[in-house]
């Protein structure tokens, strides 16, 4: 309080009685705290980020390294992050967020957890990368077996994007079919045959589909609205013993969040069993999020092949594919079936993956991401009520999503009913308040076990008055 006092330049006289002692303090601590504020709003510059991101455009396509970092879809400055920890974050001007994008998902027991961070740096010691079969990769194999119902054998990539192009392959080399399903909307990474009514940045930025996608190789994606089991079933129909695979989000996280009507995945699960199909949960986003063993275990449907990546990586670069036995012997040099990475299954980010996962079995983790997030949903979506906004949302366990319109949000064509513009204007004044949301409507949002109350109850009182003025 001493440091705030100076800080602000306001003084509490010291010899009154004791009332008039209380509420002279009373009255201190709220000019102090309406000080603060007024401080922070003017102290808020993004001088250095724009310096920095202005730099960056020179030199990488559009000033980043992935696309929707570049704040397109809400306008103003990108920001330029220095450091982060737990569940805040500092950018390069010095400004503190609290941080609901938690790298895109890897962050769930928060950043720069110190156990992650030391059992990194003993790792290192002993190197980076062997480029040969390390410990590791069996402790955190047997980790991600033991959890995910469908995972049998695992292959560990460096990304979700290359766990999803592995997964493809095998599944079209498994059934020696070429024609997939997947659904609009959801986002499987950047490879040219996902490359349709794909969510995520593509969603985002507006994109129809990508030029130097080659025809061919979209050719056999047949897409569906997600949620729509009639459209699936026209689409067995038309293609009678064609379909590989049907790939989907078991919980959309890039078309904004969406949840699966109670009987999809079910109904999913009959129909590519009745037609020696494979259904694959690309769990990248929520695998270890809505529960230990993902959205599989949650909604008890078992895929024949997963993809994840994200909190497996605990923050470092990684993907896996897995399934049953008889599918996953197919991968190279078991099976004919050729996949293969360099860096793939290093120990730096086995080490990452295995301590990440070590905290997130402990007993609880669950419970109180699913507590924490649910107050933080209800918490802007009543604030947004209040104050006479359209606005729907929800939340699966740590995994949350909120649209500017009414709802209810079923698939991506509903979720482009949202007021993208409003959201903009959100976004921004939110940030100024020091919270770091998805810098896209189209993006599901991120908690983790490193936040408290306190940001919850900041960032609802954030959105109270940030509503007020949209
Ligand atoms: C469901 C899903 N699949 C695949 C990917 C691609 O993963 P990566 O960005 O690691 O390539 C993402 C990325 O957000 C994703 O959310």
């Amino acid at each position: 309080m001493a440091a705030a006092i100076t800080g602000v330049g306001v003084t509490c006289p010291s010899k009154l009685s004791q009332t008039a002692v209380g509420r002279r303090q009373k009255r201190c601590a709220s000019i102090i705290r309406m000080t603060l504020v007024e401080e922070k709003k003017k102290t808020y510059s993004l001088k250095k980020s724009e310096e920095a991101f202005n730099a960056a455009k020179e030199l990488m396509p559009g000033g980043v390294n992935s696309p929707v970092r570049a704040f397109k879809s809400v306008g103003g400055q990108p920001i330029v992050f220095d450091s982060v920890k737990g569940s805040h974050m500092w950018d390069i001007d010095g400004n503190e967020y609290i941080d609901y994008v938690g790298s895109w998902g890897p962050a769930i027991i928060g950043h720069a957890d110190d156990e992650v961070l030391a059992a990194l740096s003993e790792t290192m010691k002993k190197g980076t990368s062997f480029g040969a079969p390390c410990l590791l990769e069996n402790v955190l194999a047997e980790m991600v077996i033991s959890a995910v119902p469908s995972i049998e054998m695992v292959r560990f990539v460096n990304s979700g994007t290359e766990a999803c192009m592995g997964v493809l392959r095998l599944a079209r080399a498994y059934t020696g079919r070429e024609k997939i399903i997947k659904f609009e909307g959801c986002y499987h990474g950047h490879a040219d045959p996902f490359l349709v009514k794909a969510g995520s940045g593509v969603a985002t930025l507006g994109l129809p589909d990508s030029p130097g996608v080659p025809k061919a190789a979209t050719f056999e994606t047949l897409t569906s609205p997600y949620n729509d089991i009639s459209t699936v079933e026209r689409l067995f129909e038309a293609n009678k013993g064609q379909l590989a695979a049907v790939i989907l989000e078991p919980v959309v996280g890039n078309a904004g969040f969406i949840s699966p009507k109670p009987d999809f995945l079910n109904a999913l699960r009959k129909i590519t069993k009745e037609n020696d199909t494979l259904l694959i949960f690309d769990e990248v986003m929520t695998g270890f999020r809505i529960s230990y063993g993902g959205a599989q275990e949650y909604f008890r449907v078992t895929p024949d092949l997963t993809t994840l990546g994200k909190i497996i990586g605990g923050g470092l670069p990684v993907g896996a594919y897995g399934g049953r036995r008889e599918i996953m012997e197919m991968v190279a040099p078991a099976g004919p079936m050729y996949q293969a990475g360099t860096l793939s299954g290093n120990p730096l980010a086995m080490t990452a993956g295995i301590h990440t996962l070590k905290r997130l079995k402990e007993k609880g983790s669950y419970e109180y991401l699913d507590k924490i997030t649910g107050q933080l949903v209800k918490g802007i979506l009543d604030a947004g009520k209040k104050a006479g906004h359209a606005i729907s949302g929800g939340f699966i366990s740590g995994m949350f999503g909120f649209f500017f319109q009414d709802g209810p949000v079923y698939d991506f064509e509903d979720a482009k009913k949202s007021d993208t513009a409003k959201f903009g204007r959100f976004y921004r004044a939110m940030l100024e308040e020091g919270v770091y949301f998805a810098p896209s409507q189209f993006e599901a949002g991120f908690m983790s076990l490193a936040h408290t109350s306190e940001d919850i109850e900041k960032t609802i009182a954030a959105a109270e008055k940030v509503f007020r003025t949209l």
